[in-house]
């Protein structure tokens, strides 16, 4: 079907009703309706943002879209009797401007994601502060909600297994993966810069009871890998940094990470610091999942090479696809980012690496 034209919307001059108006609105929705990428487009998935439900995804040239909304916003409306519809109808229309501009003009919102685990699923709510500066773990990227929900398929926790599978998360961000990886059952100890501490620790906080259900445990803390060797874990009621805190010493015999490098420095120092927290056992892992971005993909080469002078091995890597929904998301194909995962081992004497 061809995309309309936004002449084929309900032109204000014809004084449109109100429900015409909030379903056209609706349908100019830019958020993607899915951050899973499925070749099959009748199946959907995943993202749903707090403030508005489902909406069937229409399919509209966006030429003329952003004048067309500031029409509505600056328009009176007076052939609408009712107050509070206009507000929404004004509403709805600024809305659909700032995701027009991106998510960093978006204030913030709360995002569920459903993880599948062996026999099932169950939910996470993560919530995204509106964006500020270079703060880049304050949203969600496309490599943790893919590493999310491929954690199940590592078998990391055997049915039956007594002791809980201990997980250090380098770079949480929001915390989708080290949340995700609780909610399967393990003792998760997610961790980020101070600047993320806080929306971290009320992520954490917003999800303990589905954690706890599924018999995980989280803990949150301060580890800023040009200090690799140190971690600050703070107490769960605890959502800055400013009061004291705990010293991590154990080590971890699995190390996840998502979206880590973007920069020439971040291969070199997320590496030490897995080397850091990496525990002794033979068969400790680390698993990761990064986007192929075309300005970082010397990081990826050189985190590859780096990995194998700390003696890792890749022991299972593929690719996938999923999105980010920076910039203009109605592009849905501008969205799209093909990410790689890999799962690292100990490099054993007599082993080929
Ligand atoms: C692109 S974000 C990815 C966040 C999250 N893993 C995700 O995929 O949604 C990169 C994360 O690495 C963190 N990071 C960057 N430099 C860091 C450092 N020196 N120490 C610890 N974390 C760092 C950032 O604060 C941010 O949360």
């Amino acid at each position: 079907m061809s995309p309309l034209s936004v002449l084929d919307l309900p032109q204000l001059y014809t004084k449109p009703s109100a429900k015409a108006l909030l379903d056209t609105l609706a349908l100019l929705t830019s958020a993607p309706s899915s951050w899973d990428y499925n070749a099959d487009p009748d199946t959907k998935d995943g993202l749903d943002l707090d403030t508005q439900g489902e909406v069937e995804r229409v399919q509209i040239d966006s030429e003329g879209v952003a004048r067309y909304l500031t029409s509505i916003v600056s328009n009176s409306l007076k052939w609408i009797p009712d107050e509070e519809v206009k507000e929404e109808i004004w509403n709805q229309a600024s809305l659909r401007l700032s995701e027009r501009s991106g998510r960093t003009a978006m204030g913030d919102l709360n995002r569920r994601f459903t993880i599948p685990t062996r026999d099932g699923s169950f939910e996470l709510n993560i919530h995204e502060p509106a964006l500020t500066g270079d703060d880049l773990g304050l949203k969600t990227w496309a490599a943790s909600y893919l590493l999310a929900k491929r954690l199940h398929l590592f078998d990391l926790i055997p049915p039956g297994q007594r002791d809980k599978a201990r997980v250090l998360e380098l770079g949480s961000g929001t915390g989708l993966v080290g949340l995700a990886m609780a909610g399967l059952g393990a003792d998760v100890v997610l961790t980020d810069l101070p600047s993320i501490y806080t929306n971290l620790a009320r992520n954490a906080k917003t999800n303990a009871s589905i954690v706890e259900q599924n018999r995980g445990i989280i803990r949150t803390g301060v580890l800023d890998w040009t200090s690799p060797h140190s971690c600050t874990l703070f107490p769960e009621d605890v959502v800055d940094t400013n009061g004291d805190g705990d010293a991590l010493s154990e080590k971890f015999p699995l190390i996840l990470a998502a979206d880590s490098l973007y920069s020439p420095d971040h291969p070199q120092m997320l590496v030490n610091t897995i080397a850091a927290w990496l525990s002794e056992d033979v068969d400790s892992k680390v698993i990761v999942e990064f986007p192929y971005r075309a300005a970082y993909l010397p990081e990826i080469a050189s985190f590859r090479k780096q990995m194998t002078m700390i003696g890792l091995q890749i022991l299972n890597e593929g690719e996938e696809k999923g999105f980010d929904d920076w910039g203009d998301a109605s592009k849905d194909e501008d969205a799209l980012v093909t990410c790689w995962w890999s799962c690292w081992g100990k490099n054993l004497p007599g082993q080929d690496s």
